[in-house]
């Protein structure tokens, strides 16, 4: 059973997972409205994982016999000056959420949950993944600067884990497990 200050933090981590998923299809949307398919498809494959991870943690708080309550996600951003600008937001991103995930677990040990604890070891080892991805591209970004084709060179590549992601295949461009 879960005590309520967990029960709690874990509905808002559902929240925030959901909230990420949010964020990264609408960066889908603005990559596409400039014509990055690729760029678009590597953020659909995020979106996906996001909701993955919030499902995770929805299952485990049922398994625990605890209550799931999903709360209102606001608007995300719909625009970016540039694709490295999109990027630097999603980087920024996933650093909150490795804080709250940091967040958690304090907790968890505050209130002698190993069961959570250990549960949440797996998002800590996913949010080291998670930020370093984010990262390589901004760097590849910064690289080809205003450089029309090696934009479209990374557009490709991108593209990539999106069709590996389709196709249920394990080798994709800067993916994370
Ligand atoms: Fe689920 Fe990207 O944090």
């Amino acid at each position: 059973m879960l005590k309520e200050p967990l029960e709690s933090a874990l509905n808002d981590q559902i929240n925030a997972e959901l909230r990420a998923e949010y964020l990264y299809l609408s960066m889908a949307a603005y990559f596409e409205d400039e014509g990055l398919p690729g760029f678009a498809s590597w953020m659909r494959a995020q979106a996906d994982e996001e909701h993955s991870h919030a499902m995770r943690i929805y299952d485990y708080v049922l398994d625990r016999d605890g209550r799931v309550r999903l709360d209102g996600i606001d608007a995300p951003q719909t625009e970016w000056e540039t694709p490295q600008a999109a990027f630097e937001d999603a980087y920024d991103h996933e650093v909150k959420v490795s804080g709250l995930i940091d967040d958690l677990v304090a907790l968890a040990r505050e209130e002698n949950d190993n069961a959570t604890e250990n549960m949440l070891q797996w998002f800590v080892a996913e949010q080291v993944e998670e930020e370093a991805t984010a990262q390589a591209i901004i760097d590849k970004l910064r690289h080809v600067g205003d450089d029309g084709p090696g934009l479209l060179m990374i557009d490709q590549e991108l593209g990539e884990r999106g069709e590996a992601s389709g196709s249920g295949g394990d080798e994709a461009a800067m993916q994370p497990e």
